[in-house]
């Protein structure tokens, strides 16, 4: 399963965002949307400081690894120092890890990126809706996958911002073809095929699947991949 990412059985890969399952019924809700043909589970681990909520930690992901032995984890850090949290999400048994390219100057991410590969994990690179893309253009040959916020990162349920559809595309002419693109914000199916047509093959949603009933979640996954 390690390689889901740099070598996928198909894509685009549907990645429903947890926060917003229902937490009461976390195991549950994660089991089933595996089930209904979700490729991998998103994590989004907020501290706080980096954006104004608190998620989740490396307990619940040690519990999802624990229940799910076979499910891709794919880790969001929206946090101001990611680096102290790359070795515990590891340890609880995180497959992917991605960070922001706002939180530390350029030698740094590269190193960071190492770090987390040198634990056999696949490194993210994610970039906020205001911030240029031209500036971390030289550092995605060290990443497994980017990902553009459409976005401000913070809260599920947010209106999707089609702004960033320009450094999308522009993203996805560096990228090689082990290399995805997430895109990851206010995607459902009303614009799920425009983040397909601007090169995404990583599309992540929490309200577009988890605010439906469990029922209808297989064909919302269908819709997303634009394979109803
Ligand atoms: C936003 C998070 C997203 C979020 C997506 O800060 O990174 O993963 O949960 O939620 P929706 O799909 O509802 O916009
Ligand atoms: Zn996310």
């Amino acid at each position: 399963m390690a390689n889901l990412l740099t070598n996928p059985p198909r894509l685009p890969l549907i990645a429903p965002s947890i926060l917003s399952a229902d937490f009461f019924r976390m195991g549950e809700d994660c089991k089933h949307i595996l089930n209904v043909g979700a490729d991998l589970l998103h994590l989004d681990v907020m501290d706080g400081h980096f954006v104004p909520n608190l998620t989740m930690g490396p307990a619940l992901c040690k519990s999802l690894r624990a229940g799910l032995p076979g499910a891709f984890l794919d880790v969001h850090l929206m946090v101001t120092d990611p680096a102290l949290f790359v070795a515990p999400f590891a340890e609880a048994g995180a497959n992917h890890i991605t960070f922001h390219t706002e939180t530390m100057p350029p030698p740094k991410v590269r190193d960071l990126a190492k770090r987390i590969r040198g634990l056999g994990l696949t490194a993210g690179l994610a970039i906020n809706p205001p911030t240029p893309i031209e500036p971390s253009l030289d550092l995605i040959p060290d990443f497994d996958m980017v990902l553009v916020m459409s976005v401000n990162p913070g809260f599920s349920g947010q209106k999707f911002m089609g702004e960033v559809l320009a450094k999308t595309r522009r993203v996805r002419s560096v990228l090689g073809p082990h290399q995805r693109l997430e895109m990851d914000g206010g995607v459902g199916e009303a614009n799920s095929g425009q983040v397909r047509d601007a090169g995404c093959d990583v599309i992540v949603a929490a309200t577009a699947i988890f605010g439906k009933p469990a029922a209808d979640r297989a064909r919302v996954i269908g819709a997303l991949r634009g394979s109803n």
